[in-house]
Formats: structure tokens, C-alpha cells, sequence
């Protein structure tokens, strides 16, 4: 079952994988709109292969009114014109493969545009109509069924049901999105949903996507009755099964049994990638069963504080929940949602787990120290069993931009929030690749519109351009790790034992003749007899000792 070693061609490339996230409308702009788009994403593919990663996952490039950017899809079966064509998309996926990477899309299931289709077919039908029935359509509740069917609250603020006007203009039924009212949730227990949703995932498969991030894959199984979420909390603080409304159900697992059936009708494995924002490593581990998807996002890890003990009691716990399953772990430091770790790293660590820029701001930061942090967890991440994913611009080091302008914010979470909460636009901002100014070759020259969010000029130091055979930099650092990574079989799909250490120091070694120490303490720690140093995330001291916050990879010699 397992077999470490690199990711390679096998059936199961997927265990070992190290997955490359492109946020495309960030990436590269090869028309010069200032968004990013497929034809700049296929001038870089030779960049993401001598980087030295397995694959691609993509973010939502469908036809989209972008109210959360392309999380609103409004045709699941076409290209969004501003990123580009089938054709482009067609194009990418050859070019992608013929440089030995495997190309995954985004499934978004859970909801869909209030522009598609079907939801102005359910908009223009009557109460109790097959069209209403693909949604979550109900009447209000108190007089005039004029409050909300439940209490339920949308993940970005304020109430998840919005009022609809009937066709003959009375105040008429209420509809349910647990995201933007602009993304009404779809029914589940609806074949008319079950069957959109096979038909999508076989469109792309012929077309040779090798699989898919599964969006919001916690969400899709609302409890019968819809009842009142109460004081439930969420998350909860402990590893007990919650009975919550709408997160986590078990009845999720069967959509995902069916998906697997269909995903192995394909010689060439077809694989999964669940978002599901759980509260304990089993429960993430019920979402790769053997029958069900073959990884998950592991978040816990994402959100474990830079402190010895909650690091190793997270990856621990992560282990043996998903060996408990026959499934590899997956290591992963940031995305498109959340603070970008430099930034999070650069905080006081342990007060809470994540935080929302409003919070951060108000917390002393270090980003010497942050980046610091962010080389050694690079290093700690790509050594652990299983696979990994990267997320654009942490193999340059980019922080957080926390100081966007309040008029180029266009996460939907501001103004949701009542414009408490700046969202997640600061780990968006377009990636600098060239140049002492903006737009850092992101867009080409002569562009008509600058990026889509300001890059900071600081980034001149930033660009791939730059970065490039620094020996310092982030970016030889994730070359060099990838590369070692590549030629050693002891690293991917696998196991770790652990090394007895003082407090505070991480150490793990895995077979054949490898091993990662990551020291969270004060004191620099030795390094054993024997060892050779393979890479390191940052100097160690004068007699070969590695100081706080630093990584080694060390290859046994006996
Ligand atoms: C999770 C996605 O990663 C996020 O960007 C999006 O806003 C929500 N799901 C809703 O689709």
C-alpha cells in the first residue's frame, strides 16, 4: 500500500504528490487586462516544472459573475471568457502533462451562481416546481412568512436565506447560501443534481483533467427538517461528533462513494482532493475511506500554531487518523482563504489559531522572523509522509498584503462583514515575476490595466526574476528541497519514527537513511554522528549546531 519515494507516474502518484495551487487570476496575465488567465498560466508551465512539483490544481475557471471570485459558476462545462477558451483550457492540459505534471480542476457542488441557469429557471417557477426543487427553496417562517425559514448564518456574515420576489411580484419564498446570496446552495437529494454534477466531472475527465479539489466537500448534506443550529458551536473545541445542521453529516459519504465509482471507470487514476473544513484529523479521515476520496486538505496542520508541541501533536493525530484508513496525510501551510503563513508566522504563535487581518493587525509583527519560520515549515512539510501542496507565491515568500487600499477590496467577506473583516484579497495580490516595478511581469508590456489588486513595490526583492540563483532565497530553497525530494525514496508516501530530542525540537527519521529536525527552542541542538547535511533552511551556528527556527534534512551514513 505504501512504497515512498517520489511522486512519479505510478497509479498511485497521488500519495506522494506535491500539488502546486494556481490562483489563476493572480498568476500570470498573458493579455494584459490585469487578470490572470490560461495563456499567461501556459507561458509559465515551464517555470512550475523545473520548480519541481507533480501537479497543478487550479482554481475555478468557469463562466462566472465573479461575486467570490468564480465560486459562483455560472456554466460548470465552459471557460470564463476573461481567463480564456476550451480550446486555451484543452491546450494548457497537454502542455501541462507533456511537461510531466497532472493537471486538477475545482468542483464546486455545494452552490452555484444565481445567474445559472437553473436558478433563474427555479426564480421564474412556482413554489413546489421540479425547478425550485435542485435548491433549497422554503416558506418564511412568523407572519407573512416574513423571517427567515431557520437561523442558520451565511459563512461570510449576516443570515444564509434570502427573500425572493414570485413571479405575480408578491414577497414570496426564501432561498438558502450558506456562502454570498449570490450562490444559492444546491439540494443533494435531488438526482437532477446528482446527475449535473457526473456529467461535469466525466466533460473534464475526457478532456484529460486527472482530477479534483472537491469546494466546501463538508457542506453538501443539510439535516432533514433544517433545524435551528442553536447553540451549537462550531468549530467545537474537542475531537466529539457534533450533530450539526449543515457541516460535516455523514450523509455527505455516500455523494463521495458514488464519485469515487465514477473517478475508477478511468484507467488512468482519476483523483480527489476534499475541502472540508472538519474540527479533528478523524473526522477528516472519514472523507478518505478506501471507497471514498483519495485525499483531503489537512487544515489542522494549516492552523497549528509555530510552537513544538501542537505541531507534533497535530501531525501525529493527522497520522494515524488517515493510516487508520489506508489513506496518505497531505501537509499544506497556506491557500487562497487564509492568512498567508509568513504573516502568520511572524505573530505571537498559540493565542489563536488564524486570524482575520483586523485581529493581525493588532498584534506585533516580525517578518524577518516570520519568513524564518516559514523556510523551516517548508522544509518540515516537505519531509512528512503523504503528499503536499503549495500555494502561489510561498515558494517566493510573499507576506500577507495587509495594507491594501479599502476601495480595492473585493472580497465579499468586507462588505458582508459589515466591513469588519478586510478578507482574503491580501493573500490574492497578483505574483511578481520580473522587474524593479509593478507590474513585476505579471502582466505583459504595454498592458491596458494594471493588476487586478496593487502589488506592493517592495516586492522588487520578491520576483521570480530575482530570486532566482539566490542562494538565500525562498525560491532556491523550494527548487533545491523539490529536487532532493525527487531522489530520495524515503520521502513521500510512507511512515516516520520519531527521534528522542530536548523540548521543543522536532525530529522524525523514515526510511531509508533520512531524517528532519525542526527546533522550536532556544537552544541550538546537535546534529548526530554520522549524518550528512542535505539542506538546511537556515545557517546553524559556528560549530554546526541548528538554531531556533531552523530545518535540517540529514541523510544517515551508516
Ligand atoms: C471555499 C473556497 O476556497 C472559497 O474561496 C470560497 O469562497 C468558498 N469555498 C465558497 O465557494
Amino acid at each position: 500500500m505504501t512504497g515512498g519515494g517520489p511522486a512519479g507516474n505510478g497509479a498511485l502518484w497521488w500519495r506522494s504528490a506535491v500539488i502546486y495551487q494556481v490562483y489563476i487570476r493572480s498568476f500570470a496575465d498573458g493579455d494584459g487586462d490585469g487578470i490572470g488567465d490560461i495563456p499567461g498560466l501556459r507561458s509559465r508551465l515551464p517555470y512550475l516544472a523545473g520548480l519541481g512539483i507533480d501537479a497543478l490544481w487550479i482554481n475555478p475557471w468557469y463562466p462566472s459573475p465573479m461575486k467570490d471570485a468564480g465560486y459562483d459558476v455560472s456554466d460548470f462545462r465552459a471557460i470564463e471568457p476573461l481567463f480564456g477558451t476550451l480550446a486555451d483550457a484543452e491546450a494548457m492540459i497537454a502542455e501541462a502533462h507533456g511537461l510531466g505534471m497532472r493537471v486538477l480542476l475545482d468542483i464546486v457542488p455545494n452552490h452555484l451562481s444565481d445567474k445559472h441557469r437553473w436558478f433563474q429557471e427555479a426564480l421564474a417557477a412556482t413554489p413546489g416546481s421540479s425547478e425550485r426543487a435542485r435548491f433549497i427553496f422554503r416558506d418564511g417562517r412568523g407572519p407573512g412568512g416574513s423571517m427567515p425559514p431557520n437561523d442558520w448564518t451565511s459563512n461570510f456574515g449576516g443570515m444564509a436565506w434570502t427573500r425572493i420576489t414570485e413571479t405575480d411580484g408578491r414577497a414570496g419564498q426564501w432561498y438558502l447560501h450558506l456562502f454570498t446570496p449570490e450562490q444559492p446552495d444546491l439540494d443533494w437529494t435531488n438526482p437532477d443534481v446528482q446527475e449535473e454534477f457526473d456529467e461535469t466531472m466525466r466533460f473534464w475527465f475526457e478532456l484529460g483533467v486527472d482530477g479534483f479539489r472537491i469546494d466546501v466537500a463538508h457542506g453538501l448534506a443539510k439535516a432533514d427538517g433544517l433545524p435551528d443550529v442553536g447553540s451549537i458551536v462550531w468549530p467545537p473545541d474537542g475531537p466529539e461528533v457534533i450533530d450539526h445542521p449543515h457541516w460535516d453529516r455523514d450523509d455527505v459519504h455516500a455523494i463521495y462513494r458514488s464519485w469515487r465509482s465514477l473517478a475508477d471507470t478511468y484507467e488512468d487514476p482519476r483523483v480527489f482532493v476534499a475541502e472540508a473544513w472538519v474540527h479533528h484529523p478523524q473526522r477528516l479521515a472519514q472523507y478518505v475511506r478506501a471507497d471514498e476520496l483519495h485525499t483531503a486538505f489537512n487544515f489542522d496542520f494549516l492552523l497549528a500554531p509555530w510552537l513544538a508541541e501542537p505541531m507534533r501533536e497535530s501531525i501525529i493525530a493527522s497520522l494515524a487518523a488517515h493510516e487508520a484508513v489506508g489513506a496518505p496525510a497531505t501537509w499544506v501551510l497556506s491557500n487562497h482563504d487564509t492568512v498567508r503563513e509568513v504573516s502568520r508566522y511572524a505573530r505571537p504563535q498559540g493565542v489563536r489559531p488564524l486570524r482575520k487581518l483586523v485581529d493581525l493587525a493588532n498584534l506585533p509583527a516580525d517578518f524577518v522572523l516570520g519568513r524564518r519560520r516559514a523556510r523551516a515549515a517548508a522544509l518540515l512539510m516537505l519531509a512528512l509522509p503523504g503528499g503536499a501542496y503549495v500555494y502561489q507565491g510561498e515558494e517566493l515568500g510573499l507576506a500577507e498584503v495587509e495594507d491594501l487600499p479599502e476601495e480595492v477590496l473585493q472580497d465579499p467577506g468586507w462588505e458582508q462583514s459589515g466591513r469588519t473583516e478586510r478578507g482574503r484579497d491580501g493573500c490574492r495580490v497578483p505574483i511578481p515575476w520580473s522587474g524593479d516595478a509593478p507590474p513585476f511581469g505579471f502582466s505583459p508590456p504595454g498592458a491596458s490595466a494594471p493588476p487586478w489588486l496593487p502589488q506592493p513595490p517592495t516586492w522588487r526583492e520578491l520576483t521570480v526574476e530575482a530570486e532566482t540563483d539566490d542562494d538565500r532565497s525562498m525560491l532556491e530553497l523550494y527548487r533545491h528541497a523539490l529536487q532532493l525530494r525527487r531522489g530520495l525514496p524515503a520521502l513521500g508516501d510512507g511512515a516516520l519514527r520519531w527521534l528522542e530530542m530536548p523540548d521543543g525540537v522536532l525530529a522524525f527519521a523514515r526510511d531509508p537513511g533520512f531524517a528532519c529536525i525542526v527546533n522550536f527552542s532556544r537552544e541550538p541542538v546537535a546534529v548526530r554522528n554520522g549524518t550528512q547535511l542535505l539542506i538546511s533552511s537556515g545557517p546553524l551556528t559556528g560549530d554546526g549546531r541548528v538554531p531556533r527556527d531552523t530545518a535540517v534534512w540529514l541523510r544517515a551514513l551508516d
